[in-house]
């Protein structure tokens, strides 16, 4: 088994200069050739969904201290001169040799996917449209149905109720992930630090479904949490840019 992705939309690492107020969050991390990771929107404009509070831990600790767990782990190795991507070519399928290794470049990478998968005023406010919308209604039956029986399921689920129900049924943490495998729409979801990078799966969208991307304005309601973003937040631009972008 390969790797071709995460090749994807990588180009959400380039900036080197992110801070929170005055303090820089990335004193202390080496310039290497992995990128720093960019918030694509400030770290309050996500609110009332994910507050400003939420989003600064878990971006400008979680997520800066995996990037720095990197660094450290690939200090003075073979890794130390390679992107990210290639970390992740180059260990997913000697996870056992350098399991540690790439569930930290998996971890930073998957946080890069998740918050371009995210963006303020989105959701249902700008569903998917044109060739995405399309595909779901091929391979989920429509994108959402908002009808429930008495009681209280779906009437006819589509792409929003399955995936909502994969991301609650998912056990510990994880991801849930909007992919595409030989030209057809599919959910997956990942454990902790795996990510979907093996040959001719493409993903398209992530959300991130451990407890510490939720606990802070949601603790313990993984479902409010899931329901929350999948309305407001889910950058469907985002997954159509990445429908579109060979691999
Ligand atoms: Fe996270």
């Amino acid at each position: 088994m390969s790797l071709s992705q995460p090749s994807v939309s990588n180009n959400f690492y380039r900036d080197n200069n992110a801070t929170v107020g005055s303090l820089s969050l990335f004193s202390g991390i080496p310039l290497s050739i992995i990128p720093r990771p960019v918030l694509p929107y400030g770290q309050g404009a996500l609110a009332p969904y994910l507050s400003l509070n939420a989003v600064s831990l878990h971006y400008g600790k979680h997520h800066v201290d995996c990037l720095k767990a990197l660094h450290n782990l690939i200090k003075g190795t073979q890794f130390e001169t390679l992107s990210l991507e290639r970390i992740l070519k180059e260990t997913v399928n000697k996870r056992l040799q350098f399991k540690i290794i790439f569930n930290a470049a998996a971890q930073v990478w998957n946080h890069g996917f998740y918050w371009n998968s995210l963006k303020p005023c989105a959701g249902d406010k700008l569903p998917p449209t044109g060739h995405l919308l399309r595909l779901m209604n091929r391979d989920f039956g429509h994108f959402s149905d908002t009808t429930k029986d008495d009681r209280g399921l779906w009437r006819n689920p589509g792409f929003k109720q399955k995936f909502f129900d994969a991301a609650k049924a998912h056990v510990g943490d994880g991801w849930v992930w909007l992919v595409i495998v030989k030209g057809k729409l599919e959910i997956i979801t990942t454990s902790y630090a795996d990510a979907p990078c093996t040959d001719g799966l493409k993903p398209l969208l992530c959300i991130d479904i451990c407890e510490h991307a939720y606990y802070v304005d949601y603790p313990n309601k993984r479902t409010e949490y899931l329901n929350s973003v999948l309305d407001n937040l889910v950058n469907w631009d985002f997954a159509a840019r990445n429908l579109k972008q060979k691999f």
